[in-house]
């Protein structure tokens, strides 16, 4: 794989970048892009926090400062499924609801430069308007799924796209686990490399894939197990300790045959919940005691919280994913956020991903410390830390097939 980072004593003054980005983000807690239960929420005013948007700016700095012109690629959601509704069919709407806009209007205001937006698809009046534009020129195109070529990885589209630049970088861990034409068809057509946020993202999720340092604690919260069995499997001989909490405690609690009300859990998943707890009982802490409303389990309570916050204190490596409570109704917040502060105490280097965790620590302390790393990666950091091959990833890496030679003078 070939890294952005190869380039920094190159001039990209006559050179155009393709940049893949991942700017899925709610904008409101009733944000009805996102479908996704790993869909990446932090809070209404969170733009400038959220990592997808922050992460990528030191990309745009890098390519910008070498005279490079960028043409900034993403998605928003799911246009194409979600239209359910008669009013959503409406094109004005579907473009609205859907748009990409808001980033355009916050990287204006972020890098204090022009952003051209595109709100159409004229491969050729979008190339044209590029060619005559000046050095560092920035653009952002509208959502790409607007386009049913793109989840199709569709080969006509992934070319039209490819056509706009003379090399590709891809900085959109987040969506590197779906086969979409400007993640993975893209790196057919031009020289392609792993922009500066996916490459932190790749070597910090490596260290914990490959010998992370002991005690290692997993904590896994959210609403399915389901999502997460690969996570259990893949870190099931490594962990020391899997916390749990949320939906996915309260399946395990049933499948011991425990009452959990009216609380959400998943019955299909009992089996194998069962069976994680017999082949490791000593590793999955349960809560000891939970918030109930309602006949509903909400939250951890005080004495699961304490027992969790010793074990943290002791880790020496940490992943965190999924809420261990109903975090959107503050009531039921307390939980997550005393896990959040005491993984913000603690010196284990920490992974925490999907969104609304993230939050958390983002809330405390807008600046995180050395040893936590934020992935911006919700499905996608659940499925690399799974062990799979994600295809946005396992496309730049790809060699064999005739590619085009690396535009800016070396091999590829
Ligand atoms: C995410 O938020 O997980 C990514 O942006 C991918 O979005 P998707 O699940 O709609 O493909």
């Amino acid at each position: 794989m070939k890294f952005l980072t190869l380039l920094k004593n190159k001039n990209l003054s006559n050179k155009t970048c393709i940049l893949r980005v991942d700017f899925n983000i709610s904008l409101t807690n009733t944000d009805h892009t996102q479908t996704n239960t790993e869909n990446f929420r932090i809070s209404p005013r969170s733009v400038s926090v959220n990592p997808r948007i922050s992460g990528v700016l030191s990309t745009i700095k890098f390519l910008t400062s070498r005279g490079a012109k960028v043409v900034i690629l993403s998605h928003r959601g799911r246009p194409l499924t979600n239209l359910k509704t008669k009013k959503l069919k409406d094109p004005k709407l579907f473009k609205k609801e859907f748009s990409l806009k808001f980033a355009a209007d916050f990287l204006n205001k972020k890098l204090k430069k022009k952003i051209t937006f595109v709100n159409n698809f004229n491969f050729a009046a979008i190339k044209r308007k590029i060619d005559k534009s000046p050095i560092g020129s920035i653009f952002l195109l509208e959502n790409l799924r607007f386009l049913p070529g793109e989840k199709k990885n569709d080969v006509k589209l992934a070319k039209k796209l490819a056509s706009l630049g003379d090399f590709y970088v891809n900085d959109a861990f987040g969506v590197c686990h779906r086969n979409n034409a400007s993640v993975v068809g893209i790196t057919r057509f031009i020289p392609s490399y792993a922009g500066l946020l996916l490459e932190s993202e790749i070597k910090n999720l490596n260290k914990l894939n490959k010998n992370p340092r002991k005690p290692l604690v997993v904590i896994i919260g959210g609403i399915k197990i389901s999502d997460k069995i690969g996570l259990i499997k893949n870190f099931q001989k490594k962990t020391d300790y899997f916390l749990t909490g949320g939906g996915i405690s309260n399946t395990m609690v049933a499948a011991e045959g425990l009452p959990i009300g009216d609380s959400l859990y998943e019955p299909k998943m009992l089996l194998f919940a069962k069976q994680l707890l017999k082949s490791c009982s000593k590793k999955i802490i349960l809560p000891d005691d939970v918030i109930v409303d309602k006949r509903r389990i909400l939250d951890i309570g005080p004495q699961t919280i304490e027992k969790y916050k010793k074990i943290i204190k002791k880790a020496k490596t940490i992943i965190w994913n999924g809420p261990l409570g109903n975090i959107e109704d503050p009531k039921f917040l307390n939980g997550s956020k005393e896990i959040a502060k005491a993984i913000l105490e603690s010196n284990a280097f920490s992974v925490i991903g999907g969104g609304e965790t993230v939050g958390l620590l983002k809330a405390k302390n807008s600046k995180p410390k050395k040893n936590i790393f934020i992935s911006t990666g919700g499905g996608a950091m659940l499925e690399y830390l799974a062990g799979k091959k994600l295809p946005g990833i396992v496309a730049l890496e790809k060699k064999g097939e005739p590619r085009p030679r690396h535009c800016l003078g070396g091999k590829r």
